[in-house]
């Protein structure tokens, strides 16, 4: 795709989807496998179900799926569609499961990219796409978070396992001249922390021939310091979000919701707390889907939008946070 150049001061938000796998994994099953309970996974987390992954599944055909939910909502043609970005960790291709989004959808004119940021990369890849928008090279942007966690847990370690599951959201988002929908936005990492939370490559050494070596590729299980992942979301989340607030002369009783990344419903209280942003504003939906990484926070808004609790032009502030260290916020309005 060709960049276009015409200057366009905002953005739009004119559809949004999501997917999720059938097959659904409660705590009392996870019970069956590691020493925990219902009653312990609900206590510290919030999450009572996941869903995981069938055979068939992964992240291009979940992505695919939410996608074209999106591009229903807003009737577009799908030939009009510049670029899809996938915000991804788990993709079933290493060097990229967007292009193949874009070949299953028949986008024949978007270009086509995977980022990775964990658990924020749903966030980073909606100020990727909306930085495009707004410079004017394109003009219609799919957003996609979808992860696969599933297959990267390692299923016998209680302390990570029980927070997990698999799904995918979209957004359509598309530029205008005649106002902004994206009031602001900022984003921060920092690496000196990452191995709070790793999907490491396992680096096993092998050889070609005599004397030539190589690391043969594949990954570790996920390996996580849940308390110090806890401490640091309930740090930095609303750090970030005073910061958004103050940037863009919104105060927090401005805010219709708080749709933070679905982590932990003790993480989501805290920061609501903090910013002094009352329990009902704060949406939640871990408790069916334990922590879809890149894709809580399209999931979570596709849900809210579907059964009208967000209403058009309704003020969302949202932050993503995990894995790299990495966290963001927005602050968008709803239309
Ligand atoms: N069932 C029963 N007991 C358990 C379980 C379990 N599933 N997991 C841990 N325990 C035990 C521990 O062994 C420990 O026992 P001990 O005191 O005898 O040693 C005790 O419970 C307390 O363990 P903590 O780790 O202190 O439990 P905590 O209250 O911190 O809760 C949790 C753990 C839920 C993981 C929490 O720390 C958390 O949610 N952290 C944030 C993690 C997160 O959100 N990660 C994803 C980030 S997003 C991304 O980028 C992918």
């Amino acid at each position: 795709m060709e960049g276009i150049k015409v200057n366009q001061i905002g953005v739009s938000f004119k559809g949004i989807g999501s997917y999720v796998p059938d097959q659904v994994l409660t705590n009392q099953k996870i019970s069956q496998k590691v020493d925990t309970s219902d009653e312990w996974i609900k206590s510290r987390t919030g999450i009572s179900e996941r869903r995981i992954s069938r055979l068939e599944d992964n992240v291009t055909e979940m992505g695919y799926e939410a996608a074209l939910n999106a591009i229903e909502m807003a009737n577009w043609d799908i030939k009009t569609i510049d670029l899809i970005v996938l915000a991804t960790s788990t993709p079933n291709d290493l060097f990229g499961s967007a292009p193949s989004i874009q070949a299953k959808l028949g986008a024949y004119n978007a270009v086509a990219f995977d980022l990775t940021a964990a658990c924020s990369g749903f966030l980073f890849a909606l100020i990727t796409a909306t930085q495009f928008l707004k410079g004017g090279s394109f003009k219609r942007a799919i957003v996609i978070g979808a992860d696969q966690l599933s297959s990267f847990v390692d299923w016998n370690d209680r302390r990570s396992c029980i927070l997990f599951g698999d799904g995918a959201g979209a957004l359509a988002v598309e530029a205008t001249n005649e106002f902004d929908n994206f009031i602001g936005f900022d984003m921060r990492t920092d690496g000196e922390r990452g191995s709070f939370l790793n999907l490491p490559s396992t680096n096993n050494k092998d050889s070609i021939i005599d004397n030539i070596d190589f690391l043969s590729g594949g990954f570790s299980p996920i390996q996580m310091n849940g308390q110090e992942v806890y401490k640091f979301a309930v740090r930095e989340v609303p750090i970030i979000l005073e910061k958004l607030f103050r940037n863009t002369n919104y105060s927090s009783d401005e805010v219709d919701w708080l749709v933070l990344h679905q982590a932990n419903q003790r993480i989501l209280d805290s920061v609501g707390d903090r910013l002094k942003i009352p329990r009902e504003k704060i949406l939640s939906n871990l408790e069916k889907y334990g922590n879809t990484s890149a894709a809580t926070i399209p999931l979570m808004m596709d849900e809210a939008i579907r059964n009208n609790r967000i209403k058009h032009n309704d003020i969302i502030a949202t932050s993503g946070f995990g894995a790299g260290l990495s966290w963001g916020a927005a602050l968008i309005k709803w239309g």
